[in-house]
């Protein structure tokens, strides 16, 4: 199975404060078999990928995507533009974007429909909130949206499918999910998975959640835990470098 460590830099990194991340940064060695991506916002893809493509373990993925191939859809950025730009893998279904700008599970099968043609990877985020936890409905939550994003979604054995578990309510709170609910959880994913026939062998299942170097390596002896998908923690390049030196 592919491990992941993954930093979702969201809104924060300018493009400058991008270029002292990576000054420091890539001065460290990778040489575990786990593979970096790092998604800066759409300003920094350019630059980014500059600055990594001569490192083979670290590759450039954006945080969205439009639903759409192409057309006039003013501020969207397509998967074309994404692909020429050497960007591999791209976030869908953030909860971030569900909140604040109304993604749906059908958005989001719309763009993994059009991302599954292209060359680039997706990482799928899918979760609980709060009150669905406290209701003991996290299992149907997470089956449904796993149901209505792969609806339709024909797996290609070459694909990689990354499937990220980030409880809304572990993000940016500084307060991770507790080991035994991600190792239930993310068991149950992978078997429901199994479950509705998909390629079960090409599927990463990272966490997110408030991963920061204190807790990643307890999180990572979790069987099922392929990686992460890292806010906070990933726009700090000590930080993130130690996340992943606990791979
Ligand atoms: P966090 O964010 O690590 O800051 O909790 C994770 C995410 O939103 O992907």
């Amino acid at each position: 199975m592919n491990k992941y460590c993954i930093a979702n830099w969201k809104m924060y990194l300018n493009q400058f404060e991008s270029i002292e991340f990576f000054n420091s940064f890539l001065k460290n060695n990778f040489d575990k078999d786990v593979k970096i991506v790092i998604c800066p916002s759409y300003v920094n893809l350019f630059q980014s990928e500059q600055l990594i493509s001569k490192y083979d373990n670290i590759y450039l993925g954006s945080q969205n995507v439009s639903c759409h191939k192409t057309g006039a859809y003013t501020g969207d950025i397509s998967i074309n533009m994404l692909e020429k730009l050497d960007c591999q893998f791209t976030i869908i279904g953030h909860s971030e974007r569900r909140l604040y700008h109304d993604e749906n599970n059908s958005i989001i099968n719309k763009k993994l429909n059009i991302l599954n043609e292209s060359s680039i990877n997706p990482i799928i985020c899918i979760g609980e909130t709060l009150e669905e936890k406290n209701t003991g409905k996290t299992f149907e939550v997470l089956s449904n949206q796993i149901n209505q994003i792969f609806s339709n979604i024909k797996i290609h054995k070459e694909k990689k499918y990354i499937l990220a578990y980030e409880p809304i309510w572990a993000i940016g709170t500084g307060i991770s999910a507790e080991l035994k609910i991600i190792n239930s959880v993310h068991n149950y994913i992978k078997n429901f998975i199994k479950d509705i026939g998909k390629n079960y062998c090409n599927l990463s299942l990272l966490y997110g959640g408030s991963v920061s170097e204190n807790n990643a390596s307890d999180i990572l002896e979790i069987e099922n835990v392929d990686g992460f998908l890292i806010g906070s923690s990933s726009i700090n390049p000590e930080k993130f470098y130690n996340i992943y030196n606990q791979f």
